[in-house]
């Protein structure tokens, strides 16, 4: 049976900060962020989005009736989730109007949640063919203000519809994996921003990704020219390119420079969006889809997830024809369009804002804020969202 991506919806919020503003306030040369990171701008989530909003107004651009009438299982992987007890799927459940009949969890290993996510839905299709899946990767990545990482923040979320005989793309069965329990970067449930040993993340990063292209060869015989390209997660758009180059020379030079221009395509949203943790690696294969014009059905694509803690995942994915009508792409081009600058100033207000910890009440003004689902406010320790369309 042939299961995978059947669509796949995208939402950051609509304020950012430019890079090179961010370095020269850090006093740091714009370049070491632009090339050395490779980030130009920054998502920044006012205090009206959280992990919950950004995924329903992710997903509410890609299901319609069909899928709400379908969809019995919603996974939500998150590492910046707001509850240690409800998970976040129930509240999407509620917010798109899904039908009860449905199961709702929340899944974490940091990054690799999505991956998990999508991963037991190819099972749950598998036992029940009819059925959908919404699989949601949603996150506010946040390491601190004048930080080491604070360059590689970012916040946002993907959607995937997860069915059988899917539009955009087969994932294929076989599928590579490796655990290890090592400390690259962590976030104590006491703590609001992530702790990470910066160079470690990244040699380790590079070692996972070393240990599932070797197993994944092993079991399935594939070359790296069999690839039309392979998709990163992206903590920021350099990492995945410091992988990519320990493997290239398994290829010819004309694969080489293919491999190395796709991989220069599928940054290109992350680039101007930031790291989104669980969503990221989601986030290149779908600038690649939507920003490469000639990709060619029956394409297959290399998608490699990683998780700190840590566990990483390689697999494949075959494109689908007539992939591009099920895309969002004049969308996710508006979206992207009608985002809106804020200063280093401006971001790092809203950096420190927070809602109240002790009970009170607070009522937020979703006014200035353009998404269709908000946080509207807090009481009695417990979030009110709203969707503007209801
Ligand atoms: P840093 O110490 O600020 O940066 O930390 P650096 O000194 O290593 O410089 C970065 C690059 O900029 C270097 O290039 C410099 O040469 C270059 P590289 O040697 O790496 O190729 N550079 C310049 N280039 C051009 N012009 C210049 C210039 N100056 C310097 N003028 C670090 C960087 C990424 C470590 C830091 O930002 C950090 O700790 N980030 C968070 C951790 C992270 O993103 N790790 C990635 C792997 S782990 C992962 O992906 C999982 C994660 O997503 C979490 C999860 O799973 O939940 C993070």
């Amino acid at each position: 049976m042939k299961i995978g991506i059947d669509k796949i919806g995208f939402y950051t919020p609509h304020l950012y900060v430019d890079m090179n503003k961010l370095a020269v306030a850090r006093d740091v040369e714009p370049e070491k962020f632009t090339i050395g990171i490779g980030q130009s701008q920054m998502a920044i989530a006012p205090i009206t989005q959280d992990p919950i909003s950004l995924a329903a107004n992710a997903a509410l651009q890609i299901i319609d009736e069909e899928d709400k009438a379908k969809i019995d299982l919603v996974i939500f992987g998150t590492e910046s989730g707001i509850d240690h007890s409800k998970s976040g799927a129930v509240y999407v459940h509620q917010l798109l109007g899904l039908r009860s009949e449905a199961r709702a969890m929340e899944i974490k290993q940091a990054c690799y949640g999505a991956t998990a996510a999508i991963q037991l839905a190819k099972g749950h299709i598998a036992l029940h063919p009819e059925s959908r899946v919404l699989v949601l990767g949603s996150d506010i990545a946040r390491y601190g203000l004048r930080t080491g990482g604070e360059a590689t923040q970012g916040a946002g979320a993907v959607a995937l519809v997860i069915s059988a005989n899917p539009s955009v793309m087969v994932l294929e069965d076989e599928s590579a994996y490796f655990t290890s329990d090592i400390m690259d970067f962590w976030r104590p449930v006491y703590s609001e921003t992530a702790y990470v040993d910066g160079k470690f993340s990244n040699e380790q990063y590079i070692h996972f990704f070393a240990k599932v292209w070797e197993q994944y060869k092993e079991k399935t015989g594939l070359q790296l020219a069999d690839y039309e390209a392979i998709c990163f997660h992206l903590p920021y758009t350099k990492m995945g390119f410091k992988a990519l180059k320990t493997i290239l020379e398994e290829a010819s030079e004309k694969e080489q420079e293919r491999l190395l221009t796709n991989y220069k395509t599928s940054t290109l949203y992350n680039r101007n969006v930031g790291n989104i943790y669980t969503g990221s690696l989601y986030l290149s294969l779908l600038s690649l889809l939507e920003q490469k014009e000639d990709l060619q059905e029956g394409a297959r694509f290399g998608m490699y997830s990683y998780g700190s803690g840590a566990v990483g995942e390689f697999f494949s994915g075959i494109l689908q024809p007539g992939y591009r009508e099920h895309l969002f792409v004049a969308e996710h081009a508006a979206q992207f369009q009608a985002r809106k600058e804020v200063s280093v100033a401006e971001y790092e207000a809203i950096f420190q804002e927070s809602l109240p910890t002790d009970g009170s009440t607070v009522e937020l003004d979703i006014s200035q804020d353009p998404a269709t689902i908000c946080l509207a406010g807090i009481s009695d320790h417990q979030r009110n969202y709203v969707n503007k369309q209801q």
